[in-house]
């Protein structure tokens, strides 16, 4: 199945090479294998950790240059994911997805992107000078999120902008749903451009059979993956996957060189390899436990008056191809409660920490590390705010439709570096956003920077004040104020 011995973790090898050697350091990291650390601090992590954080040298290889035990490393997590090439990147995925749009899309060029994108995404755009052209994802209303964008929507939009020079998507949302890749990868590679991949909730798809396609099989040509997030790697730790055809390997490696720091922490790096070796090796075994589990934990929270967690009823619908069953969301709205007070009394009675929360929804992110006694936890937790809130509060107003998405005026880089001031949002009409304004739910920018102010957009918003719906990402809380450019 693979090629290579995906039992090896050379980087951490190596690091255990220089443990073992015991080293005299006189090179940074300046706490010297620990000796220089705030003992309290010490004393709670423990010696381990700080022998093997140093820094470059010939036995342990450079991430900006590998030749050794990193470039090794990193030949076996593209054999891992069926990728031509893999990076490490210890700026987590928003640092791989900046370093990805910039290695396709330059000054002016058209990049095609769902409008519901992470900011990193944004920042990516802001970097680079692209021009966004936005897709609408389709809605859920009852459970009040975004699911994929429709291969439909996709080829719409390249039939509208054949000039475009690359397309992005999600693989799959943060609740775990994705879209037909393949397809959508049929329609973008037929206008010969490459499909690139926010694959953040994603780095586990390759490795059970019962989860929804992963880019790289689809034949994306490349994807950013928190491997930090799903798997077993520390945080920051994310893989960035490439497929050579359409995209410039050597570009990749320029581009994550210009972004990343000089002095990747090594303990992220040697996280990264054996995370790669546990789901290579264990990772369909691992996922059967996970997938066993939150199923029951489906099953039992959808026995509980109040809430609703959904499932693959959910296929078919549209821009539902694929459904990840390791995530749990968790719809309250006929409990009468919102989705974030829920949350804060699951952290602040019970001590359980949701992974996010809106109005409707908390979200419970599944994985092998989670044990049937932390999901009787869950459960037993929210029979008991069942008991106790259930008919008493009002079920939360349904969503609004979106308003279009109005005419971009300037592109997000010219109306980020362009100096702004506030007006009140009521005598906004025709002027240029120099902010975001988000809709919650469902979490879909009405407004990007760049964008015209229009009243059909203010309506929308007085709308949502009235029905006690969330609006936010104005600097003024109120969003009574917005930033308008010059
Ligand atoms: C869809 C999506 N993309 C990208 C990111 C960024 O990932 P990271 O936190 O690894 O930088 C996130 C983080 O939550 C995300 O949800």
């Amino acid at each position: 199945m693979y090629k290579l011995d995906q039992n090896e973790t050379p980087l951490f090898d190596a690091l255990m090479e220089y443990v073992n050697r015991d080293t005299i350091p006189f090179h940074v990291p300046g706490h010297k294998k620990g000796l220089g650390i705030d003992q309290e601090f010490k004393n709670y992590i423990g010696e381990n950790p700080f022998k093997i954080d140093v820094t470059v040298f010939k036995l342990v290889d450079s991430l900006h240059h590998p030749t050794g035990p990193i470039k090794k490393a990193q030949e076996l997590a593209a054999d891992a994911y069926g990728s031509d090439a893999a990076f490490f990147s210890i700026h987590g995925t928003s640092g791989a997805i900046q370093a990805m749009i910039l290695s396709v899309v330059g000054d002016g060029d058209k990049i095609i992107v769902p409008r519901n994108v992470h900011k990193s995404i944004t920042g990516g755009i802001i970097l680079s000078g692209a021009v966004p052209v936005y897709m609408q994802p389709e809605l859920d209303k009852k459970i009040g999120i975004a699911h994929g964008v429709s291969p439909e929507t996709v080829e719409e939009t390249l039939k509208l902008h054949p000039d475009a020079k690359a397309v992005l998507i999600i693989n799959p949302t943060y609740y775990g749903v994705s879209t037909d890749i393949k397809k959508i990868a049929d329609i973008v590679h037929s206008y010969d451009i490459p499909l690139i991949v926010d694959e953040a909730h994603g780095p586990h798809l390759k490795f059970n059979e019962k989860l929804p396609m992963s880019a790289m099989e689809a034949g994306a040509d490349i994807c950013a993956q928190s491997t930090h997030k799903i798997i077993g790697a520390m945080t920051q730790a994310s893989l960035l996957h490439v497929r050579s055809e359409r995209v410039d390997v050597h570009r990749v490696q320029q581009l994550l060189n210009l972004m990343q720091t000089t002095s990747p922490s090594y303990i992220l790096m040697a996280s990264l390899d054996c995370a790669r070796r546990q789901i290579a090796l264990e990772g369909k075994e691992l996922l059967d436990n996970t997938i066993d589990l939150i199923k029951y934990a489906r099953e039992e929270i959808n026995k509980i008056p109040g809430y609703f967690s959904f499932g693959e009823e959910v296929l078919g619908a549209p821009g539902c191809y694929g459904f990840d069953p390791t995530k749990l969301t968790i719809t309250c709205r006929d409990l009468g409660i919102a989705g974030s007070d829920l949350d804060m009394i699951l952290a602040n009675k019970y001590h359980i920490q949701m992974e996010m929360s809106d109005l409707y929804n908390i979200l419970a992110v599944g994985s092998y590390g989670d044990t049937k006694e932390s999901l009787d936890a869950l459960i037993n937790a929210l029979k008991e705010i069942s008991n106790e809130y259930l008919g008493k509060g009002n079920k939360k107003s349904d969503i609004l439709d979106m308003p279009s998405i109005p005419e971009q005026i300037l592109r997000p880089r010219d109306a980020f570096y362009s100096s702004k001031h506030a007006v009140p949002l009521k005598d906004s009409i025709g002027m240029v956003s120099g902010e975001f304004l988000m809709a919650y739910p469902p979490g879909i920018p009405i407004l990007c920077p760049g964008e015209k102010i229009t009243s059909e957009i203010l309506n929308y918003v007085q709308q949502l004040k009235d029905k006690g719906l969330f609006v936010q990402g104005t600097e003024d809380p109120k969003v009574e104020y917005i930033r308008v450019v010059d």
